[in-house]
């Protein structure tokens, strides 16, 4: 068996706690490790934070996992072979950095930076360090996603036209009613709805549509995005009106190369009427597709309705039950465990690992470039970002 000492930093966050330490790490040691090339491996993580308390009660619900508030003492022990980070955006730079001097394997959640500069600098780093890196780009095993990826390899759309992606929901205000506020508890952190803290909606969802348009449908080439700040204020997790100084809805439009047209509308101020919270439709000559989080439903080109505008009598089509459910099978797992697994294994196995720290820096980097065709009012091409070898050369 082989043992790896993860450091987690931010595991006390909603996606630290969730989704890495819960829902992947965990769960790969309750399920006994991950069996690979004739070893098992175990991670072993190491919860790091500020708060005594809160790292106790962490530790205590996943099982009694070690815990410390020294992240120099954490880097300083060469069992730790991984530096895993799930703080703040704003934070991740400084934490990835320390971990990249002390020689640490890094992983991180998305975005890596909220702009291009510091978020290439950490690719550039690792590699010179010589690190293996990785950044998360979880919805590429999401079912909904790994059932178009299989549509697409096996010819299904024919000629892909166009893809259109619906991602949202009402993300409430809190508040007390008395004073303006919806009186709801809160979904999402204050600090997505402040710039200042690196919120944005921008930033935060066009480094998913970047991976998931590059990796499913052709590398995107230029972006044309209108940002906007729907709901003006908000209250915090104290109950704290503050004004929101970042976007919370984007509508952005993407060229990609071969052609495919890309629309993404990503709103945290829109009620749901749709399958899921995000909803990805593909157009094709022989077939369409609409892939929610887990499902995908297909209509080919021989159960195209033949539609015709009337709006003088009830439509006589029911469109929705012109489409069967794709069910291919296999059980799925949870993204996030999905793409931890194949980083471990890339760590102890050394097999091929492609969503490294450039492929984060490229989500970054629409990102930003989205913020700009906003500011602009124009359409921008995406450069392409060097890959770079050991002594920080272009390769
Ligand atoms: N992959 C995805 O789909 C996805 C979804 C949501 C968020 N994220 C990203 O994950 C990261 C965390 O988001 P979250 O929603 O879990 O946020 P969160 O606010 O719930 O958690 C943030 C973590 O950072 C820590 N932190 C906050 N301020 C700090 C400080 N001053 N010093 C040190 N640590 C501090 C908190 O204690 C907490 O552990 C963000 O970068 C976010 O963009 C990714």
């Amino acid at each position: 068996m082989k043992h790896v000492g993860i450091i987690m930093n931010g595991v006390t966050g909603r996606m630290g706690t969730n989704q890495h330490l819960l829902r992947s790490l965990k769960a790969i040691r309750d399920q006994g490790g991950l069996s690979a090339g004739g070893e098992v491996i175990m991670p072993e993580p190491l919860l790091v934070g500020r708060n005594q308390a809160k790292l106790e009660e962490l530790s205590a619900r996943a099982g009694g996992i070690a815990w410390t508030t020294s992240l120099d003492e954490a880097l300083s022990d060469p069992k730790n072979e991984v530096y895993f980070d799930a703080q703040l955006t704003d934070l991740r730079f400084g934490g990835v950095e320390h971990a990249i001097r002390a020689g640490k394997h890094v992983y991180c959640e998305k975005p890596t930076a909220t702009t291009l500069g510091p978020a290439y600098e950490l690719y550039r780093m690792a590699v010179a360090a010589g690190v293996k890196h990785g950044v998360v780009q979880d919805k590429l095993w999401l079912p909904g996603i790994v059932k178009l990826k299989r549509l697409i390899d096996t010819g299904f759309f024919g000629e892909i036209l166009a893809v259109r992606g619906e991602f949202g929901y009402w993300v409430f205000t809190g508040g007390d009613p008395a004073e303006g506020g919806d009186g709801a508890v809160l979904q999402r952190p204050s600090w997505n709805y402040r710039k200042e803290d690196g919120g944005g909606i921008i930033v935060d969802m066009l480094c998913h549509w970047r991976y998931v348009l590059d990796n499913l449908f052709g590398p995107v080439k230029a972006v044309s995005c209108l940002g906007a700040t729907h709901i003006p204020k908000r209250w915090d997790e104290n109950g704290k009106p503050y004004p929101s100084t970042a976007d919370d809805a984007a509508y952005a439009t993407f060229e990609l190369e071969g052609g495919v047209v890309a629309q993404f509308n990503s709103s945290w101020a829109v009620r749901v009427r749709r399958d899921d919270l995000l909803t990805i439709q593909v157009d094709g000559t022989k077939g369409s597709a609409v892939a929610g989080l887990r499902e995908c439903r297909i209509q080919s080109a021989a159960n195209t309705p033949r539609a015709v505008w009337n709006p003088d009598v009830p439509n006589p089509l029911d469109f929705c039950a012109g489409w069967e459910e794709f069910a291919p099978g296999e059980p799925i797992e949870n993204a996030f465990k999905a793409q931890w697994e194949l980083f471990l294994k890339h760590v102890v196995l050394d097999t091929p690992f492609q969503w490294d720290l450039r492929e984060g820096a490229k989500g970054v980097q629409l990102a930003e470039l989205g913020i700009q065709s906003w500011a602009e009012r124009r359409w921008i091409e995406v450069p392409n970002l060097p890959i770079l070898n050991l002594q920080g050369d272009t390769a």
